[in-house]
C-alpha cells in the first residue's frame, strides 16, 4: 500500500500519470471507473492528456463500480449520463466498450454476470474508488460481506442523504443501486482511492488504521497488495 498526500489539483495530475503508464504498456487495459464528486478532477485531466496525445482509451475497455435502480441512462443523475458527460464523451474510448451494471431491477438475477464479464476481458488493471462518509465502496454500505459479487444493495439512509445534493430532494434519490461487489473490487490487478475534504478526515484513519470489518466496507482494502490512497491535507489531517 502507497499514500500519496497532496492538493487535490496535485493528485488529480499524479493520479492521471499511472493510466499514463498503464495504457501507454497495455493498450488494451480494463478500467474500472467510478462517480461522485471525487473523480471529476481527474477525469478532467485525462480528458486533457487524451487530447495531447499522451494517452488513448481506443483499445481500452471500462467497467463502472455501479449505476442507480430505476433510472435510466438519460437521467441527469445516472451514473451512465455522469460517466459520459465527464469522460467518455470527451475521450477516444468506444462507447460500445464502456460497462455499466444494469439499472434494471428485471435483471438482478443476472448482475453476477457483469463479475464474469470482467474476468473474461482479463479483469481490471486499475479500479478507481471514492469512498463513502461511512466507508462504503462503490455502493457497498456498511455490513455488506466481503465474498460479494455484483449485486442490488439497498441504499442507507445516511448515502441517501449525502448523494440528495445531486437531486430535487431526498425523496428523489433511488433507493437501491446496482454495485460491484466487495469481492469484485479486490480481485482488480491495481486500486486507486481518492479521498479529498476534511469530511472524509475520520473515515479515512478508521478504513486505514481501524480492524479491518465488514462494518467498514473500505478497511478490506488493507488486505489489498497493490492500493495507493490519494489523500488531500484535509482527508489525511487525522492520520
Ligand atoms: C457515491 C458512490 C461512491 C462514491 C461516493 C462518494 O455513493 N456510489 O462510489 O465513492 O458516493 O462520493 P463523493 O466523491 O461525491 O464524495
Amino acid at each position: 500500500m502507497s499514500i500519496v498526500i497532496n492538493t487535490p489539483e496535485r493528485i488529480a495530475q499524479l493520479a492521471a500519470q499511472e493510466y499514463v503508464a498503464l495504457l501507454n504498456k497495455k493498450p488494451q487495459a480494463v478500467l474500472g471507473f467510478a462517480t461522485g464528486s471525487t473523480p471529476l478532477a481527474l477525469y478532467a485531466e485525462l480528458v486533457l492528456l487524451n487530447r495531447k496525445g499522451e494517452l488513448s482509451f481506443c483499445e481500452a475497455t471500462s467497467y463502472n463500480l455501479d449505476e442507480y435502480i430505476g433510472i435510466d441512462g438519460i437521467h441527469e443523475q445516472s451514473y451512465r449520463f455522469f460517466m459520459d458527460r465527464s469522460l467518455f464523451n470527451e475521450i477516444d474510448i468506444r462507447m460500445e466498450k464502456t460497462f455499466l451494471p444494469s439499472s434494471s431491477i428485471a435483471d438482478e438475477a443476472h448482475l453476477a454476470e457483469f463479475d464474469c464479464e470482467i474476468e473474461k476481458a482479463g479483469g481490471i488493471d486499475i479500479q478507481l474508488l471514492g469512498i463513502g462518509r461511512n466507508g462504503h465502496i462503490g455502493f457497498n454500505e456498511p455490513g455488506t460481506p466481503f465474498a460479494s459479487s455484483t449485486h442490488v444493495a439497498k441504499l442507507t439512509e445516511s448515502t441517501v442523504q449525502a448523494n440528495s445534493r445531486f437531486f430535487l430532494s431526498a425523496d428523489d434519490v433511488p433507493r437501491f443501486a446496482a454495485t460491484m461487489g466487495i469481492k469484485t473490487v479486490m480481485h482488480a490487478h491495481a486500486i486507486i482511492l481518492i479521498a479529498l475534504g476534511a469530511e472524509k478526515a475520520s473515515i479515512v484513519k478508521t478504513a486505514l488504521h481501524g480492524p479491518v470489518t465488514e462494518a467498514v466496507p473500505a478497511s478490506v482494502l488493507q488486505l489489498h497488495p497493490f492500493v495507493t490512497w490519494y489523500l488531500d491535507y484535509e482527508a489525511a489531517a487525522l492520520l
